[in-house]
């Protein structure tokens, strides 16, 4: 999580041997049960369903997107920006 209070996004990365388990919904819930209550933002790639299904999940919903450079991928992709009033 990172960013001032107003403006808090959270992000995640699991390692590929450990997807599908449940281990990224597991520690962002873990993550959500601990963070002061407020606004919280995070960002998925648009054609990353399962980033935006865990975040759905976890009660975040769709509010826009935007254009964003993904390290990982080394370009700019489209994002799907979701937010948690927590
Ligand atoms: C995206 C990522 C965090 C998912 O981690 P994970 O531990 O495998 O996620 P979980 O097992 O908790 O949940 C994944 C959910 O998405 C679903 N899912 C997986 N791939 C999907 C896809 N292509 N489309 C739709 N849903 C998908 C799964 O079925 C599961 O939902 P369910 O529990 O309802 O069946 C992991 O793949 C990752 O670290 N990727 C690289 C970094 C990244 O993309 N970070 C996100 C940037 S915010």
């Amino acid at each position: 999580m990172f960013g001032p209070p107003e403006e808090r996004e959270v992000t995640y990365w699991i390692g590929r041997e450990h997807w599908g388990r449940g281990a990224a919904t597991a520690a962002l819930r873990e993550l959500l049960s601990i963070v002061p209550e407020g606004r919280l933002r995070a960002r998925a790639a648009a054609d990353n369903g399962g980033s935006i299904r865990v975040l759905e999940k976890c009660g975040f919903v769709a509010t826009g997107t935007d254009r964003g450079f993904a390290n990982a991928r080394g370009e700019e992709l489209d994002e799907l920006v979701l937010t948690l009033i927590h």
